[in-house]
């Protein structure tokens, strides 16, 4: 197989940084490029063990600043793009909403003049099923590709905005693009601002778990490698132009996720606090993934080998999220919530 240069976008954060991981070491005959900014939510320390690999190299960067994305492009000609950074978390997008479009709109629009210029091979964009809004709690309905776009938070309107824009380079300038459309991710290094690693870190140090509204919004929960070996394949094998959900049929209320993990840990369910709810909180997300199964997809945890799987790694690398949450992360959970700790 012939070396291929890949650039991976956000490849310091959670899901950007497991692909790195499984890139690397699956691939030693590609080159994989990670562009991070570092923001709150980018940690290198992940890639310790893969930092001295010859196809591992990394170049932080703003994505939303012009001159240098379209210089490092005309540098390295990267043939692929696997584009995952972005502002991530709805809670922050709520407070502050602006930063959102900076990075996931006008960033993605920077990323596509560059990859236009060069003539990638395929552009990867890295999406969210939140784009199709919300479902109701009936348990025949799912999102599929066709499923009409209906954003409700700052995050998912500007995730669907830069949807748009990609299929509009498609659709204007024949740029190879596919996009992946995801439920909602967990596993190793997922920080802990987000429901199960925030679980996991408040439980084990009993802690109250804020729990938002009455807990029965659902969530269709997938192991971060499935989504990783899904995105993989699209970027081989994904047909130009074309959307692929990916989800695994793991819908659970926000209770049960976190009952699960209280018992799991052999906790109290006491720990449990609700709090007032998400503005505009979705009831209910659900993925259709047919389309990506015909491609050669399946995923390979179901949530209880993969919850599983997580806690223990959570148990086992105490190091990296407590040196997160010692930091800044303390000041946003005050300001976020107003739990008894
Ligand atoms: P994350 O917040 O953990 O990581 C985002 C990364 O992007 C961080 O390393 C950050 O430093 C980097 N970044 C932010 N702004 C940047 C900028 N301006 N320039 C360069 N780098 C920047 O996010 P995640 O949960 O790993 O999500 C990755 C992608 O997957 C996002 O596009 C998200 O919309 C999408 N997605 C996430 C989920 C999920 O459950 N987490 C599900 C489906 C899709
Ligand atoms: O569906 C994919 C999306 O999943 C991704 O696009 C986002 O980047 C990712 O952050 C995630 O969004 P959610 O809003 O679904 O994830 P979060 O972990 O923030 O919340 C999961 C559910 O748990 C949601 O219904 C809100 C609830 N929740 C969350 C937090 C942080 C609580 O009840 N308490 C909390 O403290």
């Amino acid at each position: 197989m012939s070396r291929k240069k890949i650039l991976v976008t956000g490849g310091a954060g959670f899901i950007g940084g497991n692909f790195v991981q499984y890139m690397v070491d699956k691939y030693p005959q590609y080159d994989i490029y990670n562009l991070d900014l570092l923001t709150y939510a980018g940690d290198l320390t992940k890639h310790k063990h893969i930092e001295t690999k010859d196809n591992y190299y990394f170049v932080k960067a703003d994505i939303a600043e012009r001159e240098t994305i379209m210089a490092l492009f005309e540098k390295e000609k990267f043939e692929y793009v696997v584009h995952f950074a972005a502002e991530s978390h709805v809670d922050r997008s709520i407070t502050d909403p602006g930063i959102f479009v900076q990075t996931n709109v006008l960033g993605t629009q920077i990323l596509l003049d560059a990859a236009r210029a060069v003539e990638v091979t395929k552009f990867v964009h890295v999406s969210t099923d939140e784009v199709y809004g919300e479902l109701d709690f009936d348990p025949s309905t799912f999102f599929t590709e066709e499923t009409p776009l209906q954003p409700n938070s700052p995050y998912s309107a500007s995730k669907a905005s830069s949807d748009l824009l990609v299929r509009a380079y498609h659709e204007t300038y024949g740029l190879p693009v596919s996009i992946t459309r995801c439920s909602n991710n967990y596993g190793p290094y997922h920080f802990p601002e987000k429901l199960i690693p925030l679980t996991i870190s408040r439980v084990l140090n009993e802690q109250k778990v804020p729990v938002y509204g009455d807990g029965k919004n659902i969530r269709d929960w997938l192991h971060v490698n499935d989504h990783c070996a899904a995105i993989n394949l699209v970027m081989h094998e994904g047909v130009n132009g074309e959307v692929y959900n990916v989800g695994g049929h793991n819908e659970k209320t926000n209770l049960e996720v976190v009952k699960t993990i209280i018992k799991t840990l052999g906790k109290s369910e006491e720990l449990i606090e609700f709090v007032k709810d998400r503005l505009g909180h979705d009831k209910r997300y659900a993925i259709d993934p047919t389309k990506l199964e015909n491609l050669g997809w399946k995923p390979t945890y179901t949530f209880e080998t993969g919850i599983a799987q997580t806690i223990q790694w959570y148990l086992d690398n105490t190091e990296w999220w407590e040196q997160i949450i010692s930091g800044d992360y303390q000041k946003y959970f005050d300001k976020q919530y107003t739990v008894n700790k």
